[in-house]
């Protein structure tokens, strides 16, 4: 029943066997920078990988900070350095893992508000969406064909006048 609910609400709920073998390496990818997040005040470590249309991929990971409110979230990071290194290749998706310290996650970890709106922007800038594959370290994959999925009524830049 609950698998059914979820099926009408995301786009896709896949096992890890039915997952396309790009999307694989890319959330393998994602594990493996697991050990590049710097969270010593939540345990919660979170890594993003994108996926690039030349096929590189770049990775970003949580960074904490003892004045709490300054961390940085994993999308936020991975979408800095490639807007710094590689901002002229669009991306194609994005996957999001995440592992904690003393808890075993069962389900996948999405995104934050704020990250939504920032990923957002990105679609925004290169006119195209950014899949979403969404794993913790093991069990249910939900994908997302773009970021509308998770973020239906976005800020607009046209209210800002811009
Ligand atoms: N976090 C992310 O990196 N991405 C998200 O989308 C949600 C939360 C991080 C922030 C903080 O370091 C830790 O997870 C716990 O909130």
């Amino acid at each position: 029943m609950a698998e059914k609910i979820i099926k009408t609400v995301y786009e896709e709920f896949l096992t890890d066997d039915e997952l396309l073998h790009e999307d694989k390496v890319l959330l393998a990818k994602a594990r493996k920078a697991l050990n590049t997040s710097y969270a010593p005040y939540s345990h919660f470590q979170v890594s993003c990988t994108l996926l690039l249309e030349d096929n590189s991929i770049i990775e970003g990971t949580n960074q904490e900070n003892a004045v709490l409110s300054l961390g940085l979230c994993a999308e936020q990071n991975a979408l800095s350095t490639y807007a710094s290194y590689h901002r002229e290749i669009p991306i194609v998706s994005m996957a999001i893992t995440a592992h904690h310290n003393s808890k075993i996650l069962d389900a996948p970890v999405s995104p934050c508000g704020a990250c939504r709106e920032v990923i957002r922007e990105f679609e925004d800038r290169q006119g195209n969406p950014i899949r979403m594959i969404l794993q913790a370290m093991t069990g249910p994959v939900w994908i997302f064909n773009g970021i509308e999925s998770l973020l239906p009524f976005p800020f607009k830049r046209d209210q800002i006048g811009a």
